[in-house]
């Protein structure tokens, strides 16, 4: 096997983009294409998985094409065939999963299922290109939040992760509940520039005897009892405050917990992975911290960092590597576990 020129297309669909990507040799991105639900979702104020399925296949054939047109491909022309069997929307999986494999099946290629937080955390491979296991992962996104210490290119071992909300959806549930529509993650982000994160002490919540997990149910409900309060009161509430407060609380549990596993473990390197990787508060008190403490730290452009098939396409090419070929009777997994071969 000459591992100079390995071609992988990839496809998500895990939740609401439909995206396919063609990657080289694990770390060139040659094409990157995604179809984004968001405007159709929005109506709703979240992912309407029936709506997400039903678009997933509308959209996966002319995503696919597209991706093997703009690198200048053919099917003909890739090694094996990546796609996200889990975790994710069963529905929303579905369509990927049975797509990758007809295409995998009728151009006799190998097919390589991936895990989707997998995929977020290989998207740091894309633009940093000396980094290499080991080193430590906060992966933040809409559905999930864990501290994984990424041991080599396929082997994970979580030590924290959230006991309840994961952070992206606590910022797409506050965001709703003061009109800021979906996903809020981003608006947050924006309107948080314009106010004094100190002006409102919102709770940090600790896991009692579990230091690196999670916990932001408690921080959700004190922003709705906050609004409620001042709703009955009639008080106006400074929105910019508000999402200043709230996403300071997030973040400083995000980087106090990563900080802590980081020195627990020893480690040189952290990166951060997920959608609210690109969270520009994030990325800074990530920074400050890692400084601090000498640690280089790494984070995904933000086209990388939300949903895409480029990150799949690099998690396959180390799974490709190292053999992994799943079979005709691969199946979408919502509630796959990381590190879980099935
Ligand atoms: O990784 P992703 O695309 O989907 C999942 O795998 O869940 O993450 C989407 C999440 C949403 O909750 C969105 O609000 C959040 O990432 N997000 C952000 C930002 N950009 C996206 N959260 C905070 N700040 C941002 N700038
Ligand atoms: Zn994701």
């Amino acid at each position: 096997m000459n591992k100079e020129e390995i071609k992988i297309l990839a496809i998500e669909s895990s939740c609401d983009e439909t995206a396919a990507s063609v990657v080289r040799n694990g770390r060139e991105v040659l094409s990157n294409v995604i179809s984004s639900q968001i405007e159709l979702h929005k109506l709703y104020g979240g992912v309407v998985p029936e709506i997400a399925s039903r678009k997933h296949i509308e959209k996966i054939n002319q995503v696919i094409q597209e991706a093997l047109d703009e690198a200048g491909m053919t099917l003909q022309d890739m090694d094996a065939i990546g796609v996200t069997y889990g975790p994710g929307l069963v529905g929303a999986l579905l369509v990927g999963v049975a797509e990758a494999k007809a295409i995998a099946y009728a151009a006799k290629k190998p097919l390589v299922g991936v895990h989707h937080i997998e995929g977020h955390i290989a998207a740091n491979y894309i633009e940093h290109l000396d980094l290499e296991p080991p080193y430590l992962c906060l992966v933040v996104s809409g559905g999930h939040t864990h501290l994984v210490m990424v041991e080599d290119y396929d082997k994970f071992k979580i030590l924290g992760r959230t006991r309840d909300d994961a952070a992206g959806e606590a910022f797409d549930k506050v965001a709703r509940a003061i009109g800021l529509g979906y996903p809020g993650g981003p608006k947050i982000d924006k309107l948080a520039r314009e106010g004094n994160a100190d002006a409102i002490p919102f709770p940090k919540a600790k896991v009692a005897d579990s230091p690196y997990d999670f916990s932001f149910s408690g921080l959700k409900s004190a922003v709705l009892n906050y609004i409620n309060k001042a709703n009955m009161q009639k008080q106006e509430i400074n929105r910019a405050d508000l999402a200043a407060s709230f996403q300071k609380a997030v973040v400083d549990v995000l980087v106090e917990h990563a900080m802590l596993a980081a020195k627990d473990y020893h480690v040189e390197k952290v990166a951060l992975a997920g959608g609210v990787a690109s969270n520009s508060a994030l990325r800074r008190g990530m920074k400050e911290a890692c400084e601090k403490q000498g640690y280089t730290l790494c984070y995904p452009s933000p086209i990388f960092c939300t949903d895409n098939a480029a990150m799949i396409g690099v998690a396959a090419y180390y799974e490709y590597c190292n053999g992994t070929r799943h079979g005709w009777d691969l199946n979408a997994v919502p509630n796959l576990k990381l590190g879980e071969r099935k």
